[in-house]
């Protein structure tokens, strides 16, 4: 890896010159502060940019916000003689990968080098993971069994994380698994300062191989130690280690759920076709459009529904206007024994109608999946 050392202080420069260098990294040296960062990011595009001395003052981050913004490529690793949580979270904000502790032990900046080099092996073959988000319009509708099942669907050949942001009375675990969990939201809230990419699988149930669940504090005091820069902080990282983030964000719209849906690539709002949940609707679309969010952001699924009732998609389109919509049929009986069993409908009815479109949506969201298939498919013509 290409590597470019800043620090004030020649004597670290040269221990972690020869650190980096037993690893046989081409390692280059600024002598000076942060305030060469963007120029060395712009004329020397190293893979990763270490950083010593900028550790109590959350404005100088603007700088390292401004190279992981333009260029995204160049890694941030910041090193620190002292540091508050306040400022491992900001820095998290502002891309930056890690923040070490200043002289960094050759351990410490050997592992951390590494996780770098690991992550720069992935991120050439795959782009950020994409977040869609689920709100109910109204209590009921279905949001929480919809995302917790086209999960399992998407994990059979991608990586999913499902996150509960129902943060008082939040059950999507319970919906495909049985058990509790033994680490949740509020304990990687608790612990922010630790966030990692194992610290973050750790605190996950692994519901199926590809599939993780965060889930939702088990004592609703908790959630009040949720804050939306820890949402924020736990996203970034998402984003880079699982194709998929779901939300379930329950139907409470505050600055955490603001904050989470400006975040996601989609939003689906989930209704039925009934007049309160069209209110509801109605409003929910009115937010969106209030918070400047494009209208192909938005797709609504109408869950439950059945062409020969009362109220058709006609009348849907006429009452929301022109929006995406996704309909799932209606299933009482097998939707509810999955739930009640903590079971994913695919493993208790793999020919139920909602289990076979829940397939074909997991297709539609997952272009790279419909590509390689149509790769397999022109190899397989041609051969
Ligand atoms: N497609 C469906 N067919 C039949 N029943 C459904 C379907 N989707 C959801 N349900 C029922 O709706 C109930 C509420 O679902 P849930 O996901 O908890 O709603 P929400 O998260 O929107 O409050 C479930 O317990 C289930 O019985
Ligand atoms: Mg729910």
């Amino acid at each position: 890896m290409k590597i470019a050392l800043i620090s004030p202080n020649r004597n670290n420069l040269q221990e972690m010159k020869r650190a980096l260098e037993a690893g046989s990294h081409s390692v280059m040296l600024i002598d000076g502060g942060k305030s060469k960062m963007r120029a060395v990011a712009e004329q020397e595009q190293p893979d990763l940019l270490l950083v010593e001395g900028m550790c109590c003052d959350p404005n100088e981050l603007g700088q390292v916000e401004y190279v992981t913004t333009h260029h995204p490529k160049v890694a941030v690793i910041l090193l620190c003689a002292t540091h508050t949580p306040e400022f491992l979270i900001n820095s998290m904000r502002a891309g930056v990968r890690e923040v070490l502790p200043s002289p960094a032990s050759s351990g410490a900046l050997e592992a951390a080098v590494n996780r770098v080099a690991a992550k720069l092996a992935g991120v050439h073959a795959r782009s950020p993971g994409k977040i869609f988000a689920f709100i109910p319009c109204k209590g009921g509708s279905g949001a929480t069994f919809l995302a917790t099942n086209l999960g399992y669907q998407l994990a059979e050949s991608r990586t999913v994380l499902l996150i509960d942001l129902n943060l008082q009375f939040g059950d999507a675990l319970s919906f495909v698994h049985d058990g509790k969990p033994a680490s949740t939201l509020a304990d990687v809230a608790h612990d922010i300062s630790r966030l990692d990419a194992s610290f973050l699988a750790a605190s996950t149930v692994k519901v199926a191989p590809n599939y993780s669940i965060l889930a939702a504090p088990e004592d609703p005091a908790q959630a009040m130690e949720i804050k939306p820069e820890h949402i924020d902080a736990i996203l970034n990282l998402a984003v880079t280690q699982y194709d998929f983030i779901l939300l379930d964000t329950g139907r409470t719209l505050d600055t955490l759920s603001i904050r989470a849906l400006d975040r996601a690539y989609r939003i689906f709002p989930v209704l039925q076709a009934g007049l309160p949940y069209l209110r509801n609707a109605s409003k929910l679309l009115a937010v969106c459009k209030s918070l400047g969010y494009p209208i192909d952001k938005i797709e609504l699924i109408i869950n439950r529904f059945e062409k020969s009732g009362e109220i058709g998609l006609d009348a849907i389109r006429r009452s929301l206007g022109t929006i995406s919509l996704h309909t799932v049929p209606n299933s009482y009986k097998e939707v509810n024994a999955s739930i009640n069993h903590g079971n994913p409908l695919i493993e208790t009815a793999r020919s139920n109608a909602v289990t076979r479109n829940l397939a074909e949506f997991a297709l539609s969201l997952s272009p790279k999946q419909e590509e390689s298939r149509s790769l397999f498919g022109r190899l397989f013509k041609r051969a």
